[in-house]
């Protein structure tokens, strides 16, 4: 758990108090603390003047904005229908077997979360999957295995279309 500290008060300057203000303000934090707590919630509620089941409506509605503690890399598996045809439960299987987790948890170091997601728009390259945010597409299990490693060990990964992995 953190503390939201100034970050809401900062975020609203920069991004003004209207309603439209919501979503940046909540992508600000979950970039900063990686998910939302209930006390940010709370006061993001206070400082735009809505209500906190608005707030809260809002970020469970987007599996973006995580509201409970996620790993330092979120993978993120589309479950959407492409996805699911084309080999997602392999995908899964190979991610929970590597990293000891199930779907929805967090590896004991804190390091990945394996969440499901839906459509991330790279069907036409399914399956796919995003960790943080960099997409990997045409996944197999020795791929997904390859990636996965490559994180572990903090090498410099290329996402599909050439992102790179932060750190
Ligand atoms: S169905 Fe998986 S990316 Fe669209």
């Amino acid at each position: 758990m953190y503390q939201v500290g100034n970050l809401v008060k900062e975020l609203s300057d920069k991004h003004g108090r209207a309603r439209e203000s919501l979503m940046p303000i909540l992508q600000g934090i979950v970039e900063k603390h990686n998910y939302l707590t209930d006390e940010a919630m709370v006061e993001v509620a206070r400082e735009l003047d809505i209500s906190a089941a608005e707030v809260y409506g809002t970020a469970s509605f987007y599996t973006f904005l995580d509201t409970s503690v996620r790993g330092k890399y979120v993978i993120r598996v589309c479950k959407t229908i492409t996805c699911s045809m084309k080999g997602k439960a392999e995908i899964i299987q190979t991610l929970e077997d590597m990293l000891k987790i199930k779907v929805g948890e967090t590896t004991s170091d804190k390091m990945f979360s394996i969440v499901e997601t839906n459509c991330i728009g790279w069907c036409h390259k399914a399956p796919a999957i995003l960790i943080n945010e960099i997409p990997y597409t045409e996944l197999t299990p020795e791929k997904v295995v390859e990636v996965i490693k490559g994180y572990m060990q903090k090498k410099i990964i290329t996402g599909t279309h050439g992102e790179k992995r932060a750190k």
